[in-house]
């Protein structure tokens, strides 16, 4: 019997456990195969006692429409940055990717499937450049890495962020107020820009175009006549102003935690009052509401076609590959290149240019 193990890594994402089971079901297929789990990414290998689970057509039944993931994800530390906790409080961090290869040798792992986003595909590939058989599959709800047109999670992410915008127009335009929806978005406007042009927003906030506060205020005023009228922002967590920096809640902490972001409608609406905006603002952040949940039937599809590519590419042994969609295609790419630079919003992207087009202010 071969035997393959999956994990998940990073933050959750709708469609990582349609993931799953399609390639166990797929591997079910070649009889010779058996899939495992590592529980919380490494994690399940690294621990002691390990934690892996058998996925087999049972244990995945019916799990193709819930959000989450069935074995677990960290977003923290990992193989080459595991966390230790000192004597004095302190937390440093040691390499135990050797450790894990001999690990993964021992417990008869022929191949690993790695769902994951930019860190966890970084991550991959390292490993890979130290032998180990590894196959990517891209996840994050950020639309962020490079080398595939797209990501699962991202288009639920998207109808729930656009959901938001549709309730707030209707309480905004009751009260006649300005509201800002903080939406995620590190270092990639996508959700935010997709969400303003499918709710109907007037401005849009993204990291890759830094705002002027000015520019904000008057487009905030233009949508109001003799104190009538109302706004809606939408904007990413990453974005900043011209001159300003990020919003972040938490740094990181010894190089096995992300930074946290957040605060940056806050600050938003602490800026509109300083450049002289009058009218009453109030801001929502949507949060983790973006990653939980099901997954939208178009994410469901983009993720079992992954999971069923995924193994295909163990059997073809095409490892040091991450699977990708090239319309109409599912097909397989070097990891190096999704990890190489992320997916960023273009200022001359189509859709941005259709955003301006509608009358949606970038506050450029
Ligand atoms: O990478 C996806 C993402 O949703 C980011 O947009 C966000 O900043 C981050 O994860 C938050 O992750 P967590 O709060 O789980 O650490």
């Amino acid at each position: 019997m071969k035997r393959v193990l999956v994990l998940t890594g990073g933050g959750d994402c709708p469609g990582l456990n349609a993931v799953i089971r399609a390639i166990v079901k797929r591997a079910a297929k070649e009889r010779d195969w058996e899939v495992v789990g590592s529980i919380q990414a490494f994690n399940g290998v690294l621990w002691e006692p390990t934690e892996i689970r058998i996925l087999d057509e049972r244990a995945v039944a019916g799990i193709h429409y819930m959000g989450g993931t069935i074995i677990e994800t960290t977003n923290v530390g990992g193989p080459f940055a595991w966390p230790i906790k000192n004597k004095d409080g302190t937390i440093t961090t040691v390499d135990r990717s050797d450790e894990l290869i001999r690990k993964l040798q021992f417990m008869g792992i022929d191949a690993v499937i790695n769902i994951g986003g930019d860190g966890s595909q970084r991550i991959s590939q390292a490993l890979f450049e130290k032998g180990l058989n590894i196959i990517g599959v891209p996840k994050t709800i950020d639309n962020d890495l490079s080398a595939t047109d797209a990501t699962f999670g991202f288009q639920t992410a998207v109808q729930i962020a656009t959901e938001a915008v549709d309730k707030l127009v209707t309480t905004a335009a009751s009260h006649n107020r300005v509201f800002i929806l903080e939406v995620m978005g590190r270092d990639a406007g996508w959700i935010a820009l997709h969400s303003a042009v499918a709710g109907g927003a007037d401005i849009c906030l993204i990291p890759e175009i830094p705002y002027d506060i000015n520019v904000v205020v008057e487009k905030v005023n233009s949508r109001f006549t003799r104190d009538r009228g109302f706004a809606i922002i939408v904007i990413a967590e990453g974005a900043k102003s011209k001159n300003g920096t990020v919003s972040l809640r938490e740094h990181e902490i010894s190089g096995f935690k992300n930074a946290r972001y957040g605060g940056v409608a806050a600050l938003l609406r602490e800026q509109l009052i300083a450049a002289g905006c009058r009218y009453d603002i109030r801001e929502t952040v949507l949060g983790h509401l973006q990653r939980g949940g099901v997954p939208i039937a178009y994410d469901r599809v983009l993720a079992t076609q992954y999971g069923v590519k995924a193994f295909e590419l163990v059997l073809e042994e095409k490892f040091g590959h991450m699977v990708a969609y090239r319309h109409p295609n599912v097909i397989s790419v070097p990891i190096i290149d999704a990890v190489s630079r992320y997916n960023t919003v273009d200022v001359n992207h189509s859709l941005v240019k259709t955003a301006m087009g509608i009358g949606i202010s970038f506050g450029e």
